[in-house]
């Protein structure tokens, strides 16, 4: 058997909607078997014999691993990967693969995108224009916040984090960040707690990984240090913010305006942020241009192929990197 007709003979199942790009791949190296959704219940014994890999944007979770006593690896699609259960997955020698760096400055240059809509009210500035109003009523009014002598701090100074700090500090805006740990060789000044970096900022920029680490980590405590000229801006997860204390903290004048790309119960949005006319909402776009999502899907791919030929992932999740290829 040639290596392409073992690959064709690799079960791999791709639960719910996913990239066409990507399925097309796997469909043409793979044995793709399609799934309505990531459960165990819908998981067939054909499947449970069979499978040996899964490629998913869904959560996986550990039900639905001890479902496929035969799955070796998860190809997470995104560089995100809190929807998969990666603590049983490594108990169970389950390699994890995620998509990291393909999408950085994608998702840097949304961010700043949406810092900008959230500061100079552009989309109600576009539906002014849109809606007969600058003609019928004249000039559309001047925004209240300004980008200018902002000093921004950045909640997850990592790949991303420093994609989006590169461009501020084009725009001549001071920078400062938290992680758990000082990054070695920058320069931006480091802020050991999330509330020493937010009350030393006006501008609070969060692409922090979603986790039991992190959840609800921008809380009320949080917001009010950024104090009444804060603007709070999410393009890493929706489960690191606390909402309720947020459309709180935007109704009352705790802080200026929100600018979101992500919610903890997507795709529902709260009523409360909706309704909010300090914060500008975006649909979890990200990553979301076709350039950006086919680079993820090919490596999403490539993390499966060459798994089942060269038993090694392109990019394994730390979690998992020590799992080895059975056989
Ligand atoms: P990354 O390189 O791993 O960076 C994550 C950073 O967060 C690291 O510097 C890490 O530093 C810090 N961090 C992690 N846990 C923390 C904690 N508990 N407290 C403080 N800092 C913490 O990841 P990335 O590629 O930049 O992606 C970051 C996140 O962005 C992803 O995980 C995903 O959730 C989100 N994302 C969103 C979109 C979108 O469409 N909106 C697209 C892509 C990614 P330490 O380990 O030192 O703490
Ligand atoms: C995608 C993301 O929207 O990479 C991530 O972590 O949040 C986004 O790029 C998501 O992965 C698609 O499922």
């Amino acid at each position: 058997m040639t290596k392409a007709e073992e690959l064709q003979a690799v079960a791999i199942l791709v639960p719910a909607d996913f990239s066409d790009h990507a399925v097309r791949r796997i469909d043409r190296t793979f044995r793709q078997i399609r799934i309505e959704r990531a459960d165990p219940a819908l998981v067939t014994e054909e499947m449970r014999r069979t499978v040996r890999g899964i490629a998913s944007f869904a959560g996986i979770s550990a039900a639905m691993m001890d479902a496929l006593p035969n799955l070796e690896l998860i190809a997470s699609f995104g560089v995100g990967y809190d929807s998969v259960d990666v603590g049983h997955a490594a108990a169970k020698n389950i390699m994890v693969t995620n998509t990291p760096d393909v999408l950085t400055e994608e998702v840097a240059d949304t961010a700043i995108g949406l810092l900008i809509n959230t500061i100079r009210d552009l989309p109600r500035a576009e539906n002014w224009l849109r809606d007969g109003s600058w003609a019928r009523k004249g000039n559309y009014p001047l925004s209240r916040l300004t980008l200018r002598a902002r000093r921004v701090g950045i909640f997850g100074m990592g790949r991303i984090g420093q994609a989006i700090a590169r461009r501020l500090e084009a725009f001549g805006l001071p920078v400062a960040y938290h992680n758990r740990r000082r990054v070695e060789g920058l320069s931006y000044e480091y802020h050991p707690t999330l509330k020493g970096l937010a009350e030393a900022v006006d501008t609070l920029i969060s692409v922090a990984p979603g986790g039991a680490s992190t959840q609800k980590a921008v809380n009320a405590e949080i917001l009010s240090a950024l104090g009444a000229n804060g603007v709070f801006v999410n393009i890493g997860r929706g489960s690191t913010v606390d909402e309720v204390a947020l459309a709180a903290a935007l109704a009352d004048g705790t802080i200026a305006a929100a600018g979101l790309d992500v919610f903890a119960d997507e795709p529902n949005v709260p009523k409360a942020l909706l309704d909010a006319p300090n914060a500008s909402l975006l649909p979890h776009v990200g990553s979301a241009s076709e350039h950006t999502r086919r680079a993820m899907a090919d490596l999403c791919v490539d993390n499966l192929v060459s798994w089942f030929t060269e038993r090694r992932p392109r990019t394994p999740v730390p979690e998992t990197a020590h799992v080895k290829a059975p056989g």
